[in-house]
């Protein structure tokens, strides 16, 4: 019998989800209502307080955290070069000048001493907890610079409180999804009230430049459904990710290793990335898996580095450039039935 093939993502939608969703319908205001305001509040109760700002997108949430910290025309603001090119986007949007710095080679996260190195001086930086690795906050923001933590990837874990604003993605691959969506969130409330005031331009007494950049009630009530299983989401997703980890164990004696700081306390894994002795080797475990029905990705090809998309030299972020070509990240979603679990432990048992 043919087995059906393992997507590298599926999203989990419960029957709670489609009641959620279809409650929203029935209602007559799909627009941001009541949900996106329950949604936010459900936010601040889950960071321990502060306020959170509903979005469309967390590119959305990026540009207005960039805009509520006052970036200036022109003022640069350091990025991982490891990241999603959606920072490059927010920050030009926003009228700033990214500036790309390369990441540690163990947890994939913007590296404080290149960057001290790289950019010194620059007041603000956007740190990407990767694939729910911690990124060093406190490193990064010595001497008083501003850190906005990139928490697209990281929904549920510890991080979020030591920057000066966190945002977050509801995209359909994300940890909890409305297909769409984006929010930010402050301690002091400071940028998610600059936030609302902007993403909305209606019925407003004086005029300024607005946008919409609205979350729907429809993604809001279906993202509150998926927030009711956090617990069960990451604490699924750990424990997939711990037999991976046992079934990789003759992996570990021969050069290869995986992306370290996902697995810490309370960390909720969001990818699951190994790290192969060179690219060849990388390239076999992917072609089997692939002959398995089983995909995987490369998280980070060497042209999307951000030094590379603006045309920096490949040896400003040397590290990155050697990750690029090495890693590779296995399927680790809560949909994944045991038997997929166990499809997948086995290509990594028998790989030689
Ligand atoms: C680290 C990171 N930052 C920002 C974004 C942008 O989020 P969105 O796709 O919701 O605009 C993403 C997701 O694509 C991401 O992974």
């Amino acid at each position: 019998m043919k087995t059906a093939p393992i997507p590298h993502n599926r999203p989990q939608i419960t029957d709670a989800d489609q009641a959620a969703v279809a409650s929203v319908l029935d209602s007559g205001w799909l627009a941001q209502g009541p949900r996106t305001l329950a949604l936010e509040e459900t936010f601040s109760n889950l960071m321990g307080g502060g306020e959170a700002c509903a979005l469309s997108s967390g590119t959305a949430a990026l540009f207005l955290a960039l805009k509520g910290l006052d970036l200036q025309p022109r003022e640069v603001v350091a990025v991982p070069t490891y990241a999603c090119s959606a920072l490059l986007n927010a920050i030009h949007m926003a009228g700033g000048t990214p500036l790309p710095v390369d990441v540690r080679g163990t947890d994939f996260c913007l590296d404080p001493e290149r960057l001290e190195e790289t950019a010194g001086t620059a007041r603000l930086a956007i740190a990407v907890h990767t694939f729910g690795a911690s990124a060093p906050i406190s490193s990064l923001a010595r001497g008083g610079r501003q850190i906005i933590e990139d928490c697209c990837q990281s929904l549920g874990g510890p991080q979020g409180h030591a920057g000066a604003a966190a945002v977050f993605s509801f995209y359909a691959t994300k940890i909890v999804t409305g297909g769409q969506g984006g929010l930010v969130w402050d301690a002091k409330g400071q940028v998610a009230d600059a936030a609302r005031d902007y993403r909305q331009f209606d019925c407003r007494p004086t005029y300024r430049p607005r946008f919409n950049l609205q979350m729907t009630d429809i993604q809001a009530a279906m993202i509150l459904s998926q927030l009711d299983r956090l617990d069960a989401i990451r604490q699924r997703r750990r424990e997939t990710a711990a037999f991976y980890d046992a079934a990789a164990s003759e992996l570990w004696n021969t050069g290869w290793r995986r992306q370290q700081g996902i697995d810490h306390a309370g960390h909720l894994p969001y990818r699951y990335v190994l790290v192969a002795p060179d690219w060849t080797q990388r390239k076999a475990l992917a072609a089997a898996f692939a002959k398995a029905g089983i995909s995987t990705i490369v998280p980070m090809e060497t042209h999307e580095l951000l030094h590379r998309y603006l045309g920096l030299p490949p040896e400003t972020c040397p590290v990155a450039e050697d990750l690029s070509t090495r890693t590779l990240s296995l399927p680790l979603y809560p949909a994944l039935t045991c038997e997929e679990v166990k499809r997948i432990s086995a290509v990594l048992e028998s790989f030689k």
